[in-house]
Parts: C-alpha cells; sequence; structure tokens
C-alpha cells in the first residue's frame, strides 16, 4: 500500500514528528511505501508530490514547521479542485490512501473527500486546540510555553516603566491559548472569546493592580470582543476558507485602557511566533503517538476517521465529532482563572 501525507492550514510544532511516526511505523510494521503531498491540499489537486522514505523523515520530531509545506488551500476549489479529480491524481501516482494532517477547514474538506469516496484518515493540527474529539492537540504546549515565556518578559519591562502591558495572543474562536498562558504567568486579566468584558471592568482591574504598586499584564486573545462589539476585531479580510482573519484587538484596547485610566499602556502582538521553531517534549510525543495511530486506521481501513487523544490514551473517532463545532473554554475553566483576576 502506498500513503499520501499531506499537511495543511496554519502550520503547527509537531507536524514533522507526526510525519516521522507515520513514516517509520508504516515501513516497519506495515512495510507501507509513502509519498508527500507538497503545500496540503494544493499538492494533492495539482499532483504536486515528493518521495517520502525513512531516510527523509531522519531526526524530525524535534524540527520546527513541515517539511513538506503548507497551504490554506481549498480542494473543491479551483480548476483542478474536487473529488474526481483527486482520485484521479491518486491513481496517476498509485496511491491508496491519504492521511491529512490539519486543523478545523482541513479536516471539514477531509470529511467531504471522504464522503465522496476517497480513502482518508485525519490527524487533528492546531495551535489552538479548538478541535471538537481531542482532548489537546499538539503544537497547543508549544504555543503556550512560547506566549508565557513573552509574557513573563513583558511583565520586567512593564514593572519598570509602571506600564499596562496588553498581550495579544493567538487561538481564533477560542481562548485556551490566553488562558493557559495568562494562569501560567500570573496575568492580572485574560480576555477570551467566550467571555466578552466591558471596557470598564477591564480598566477597574487595571486600576486596581496600580492601586497595589504593580504593573498591570493583560493577556487578550485574537478572538476576544467587548461586550459593545458584534463579533471579533478584524481588519485582514478572509482566509481561503472564507473565515476572517484575526488580530488587532490588542492594539485596539491598550489605547481605551490608557485613556480611561491614565496609565502608559503598549500593547504586543506575539502573532506568528508562537507556531514557529521546536516543539515541546510533550508536543513530540504526541504528535509521534498520532502519527503511528493513523498509520494503524489506514491499515484498519477506518476511513473518515480522526485520531484523537483521550485522557492518555490514543483512540479513533470520527471527522465528524471533530468538526460538529468548537471546543470552547468551559465557563468552570474561565471562572477559576478569573478568581486571581485584578
Ligand atoms: O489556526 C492557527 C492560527 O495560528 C490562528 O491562531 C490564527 O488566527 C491563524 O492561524 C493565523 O493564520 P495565518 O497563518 O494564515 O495568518
Amino acid at each position: 500500500m502506498k500513503i499520501g501525507i499531506l499537511t495543511s492550514g496554519g502550520d503547527c510544532p509537531g507536524l514533522n514528528a507526526v510525519i516521522r511516526g507515520a513514516v517509520l511505523k508504516g515501513d516497519r510494521v506495515h512495510k507501507a511505501g509513502f509519498a508527500g503531498f507538497r503545500y496540503g491540499w494544493r499538492g494533492v489537486v495539482d499532483g504536486d508530490i515528493m518521495p517520502l522514505d525513512r531516510h527523509s523523515v531522519r531526526g524530525l520530531s524535534r524540527q520546527g514547521g513541515t517539511i513538506l509545506g503548507s497551504s490554506r488551500t481549498n480542494p473543491f476549489e479551483g480548476p483542478n479542485g474536487g473529488p474526481e479529480n483527486i482520485q484521479r491524481v491518486m491513481d496517476e501516482n498509485g496511491i491508496d490512501a491519504i492521511i491529512a494532517i490539519g486543523g478545523e477547514g482541513t479536516l471539514t474538506a477531509a470529511r467531504r473527500l471522504t464522503d465522496a469516496g476517497i480513502k482518508i484518515v485525519g490527524v487533528p493540527k492546531t495551535i489552538d486546540n479548538d478541535l471538537a474529539a481531542t482532548d489537546y492537540s499538539f503544537g497547543f504546549d508549544t504555543a503556550v510555553e512560547i506566549a508565557t515565556e513573552a509574557i513573563d518578559r513583558l511583565r520586567t519591562t512593564a514593572e519598570s516603566h509602571q506600564r499596562c502591558m496588553v498581550v495579544e495572543v493567538m487561538g481564533r474562536h477560542v481562548g485556551w491559548i490566553a488562558l493557559h498562558s495568562g494562569m501560567a504567568a500570573g496575568a492580572h486579566a485574560i480576555l477570551i472569546p467566550e467571555q466578552p468584558q466591558s471596557i470598564e471592568q477591564i480598566c477597574e482591574w487595571v486600576e486596581s493592580v496600580r492601586d497595589r504598586g504593580r504593573a498591570p499584564v493583560i493577556v487578550v486573545s485574537e478572538g476576544f470582543h467587548l461586550d459593545t462589539m458584534e463579533e471579533a476585531h478584524s481588519h485582514k479580510g478572509l482566509d481561503a476558507f472564507n473565515r476572517p482573519r484575526l488580530g488587532g484587538i490588542g492594539e485596539m484596547l491598550a489605547p481605551m485602557i490608557e485613556a480611561r485610566t491614565g496609565i502608559e499602556s503598549r500593547a504586543t502582538v506575539l502573532g506568528h511566533m508562537q507556531r514557529g521553531g521546536v516543539p515541546s517534549a510533550y508536543d513530540r510525543v504526541l504528535a509521534t503517538r498520532l502519527g503511528m495511530a493513523a498509520i494503524d486506521a489506514v491499515f484498519e481501513e477506518r476511513w473518515g476517521s480522526m485520531v484523537s487523544l483521550k485522557g492518555t490514551d490514543v483512540v479513533n473517532v470520527s471527522i465528524a465529532d471533530a468538526t460538529g463545532g468548537l471546543k470552547t473554554v468551559p465557563q468552570q475553566r474561565y471562572d477559576e482563572a478569573a478568581l486571581l483576576f485584578g
């Protein structure tokens, strides 16, 4: 059997470890052959394929990014898009099945293609940790580590100048990165999409910190919106899956806080720093296990399924379960963090 692997959507630390896990187990246990689709679904629709063998995955688990490249290509769009063309590309290259490593957009497309008869197994990937049907996704732990270190650093410069620091982190429409990095770094308020707040409440937290002689550190998720806003701030248009590109809420909040409290305020956007560089040890292990489980799922012909973490076990779920709705931060997780705000 020959299996094509693709990495699609925003990249994520641990992608290479999944590829390595799948190829090594596929080679040793199942005697499978592999090919890599370049730049996600774009490589599938265009037939842009690279050889992938056990030598090409040597030492990969610690390497950031993805050796296959990634893109936010929608496989149903463009002149070569759609299941018939994809099946033709697979047949021409002797590829029997696909392992698709991706987030919500990628897996939704994978589900539609599986419904049309393409043999696909999914692997969940996202720093946002927003995919349902898996407890954690690889990349999230690394992103939280990077954000936590950045917040720690911003705190010392904030204290030197008695400033308020507003730190914007990624996460799209869920607040997991903000919640975990904010708790780890002892932020004075954590603003997440699931919990809109008023500017008055935010300023109250900021002033109470200042009144204790401390420099306020506010962590805001890119998808957060004030209670006066209809939706998350977005001024960058839409991505290939017609979802708004988020970012900019930190720059919006800092001057509002300064104007209302008189405390000099600065915004820092961590941006793609959170996705770059080497994966954490946790993410390397999780990603390797998911890659190995994905190859087993292929040989068990579990088309339309996704490998997933439940507790400490790697299990199989349907892609439909994972893409049915976002995994948001539960009220109780927010409440326990909010006890320490201000
Ligand atoms: O989904 C991962 C993510 O990093 C989000 O947190 C963020 O909103 C988005 O991707 C950024 O996308 P791009 O890399 O296309 O700018």
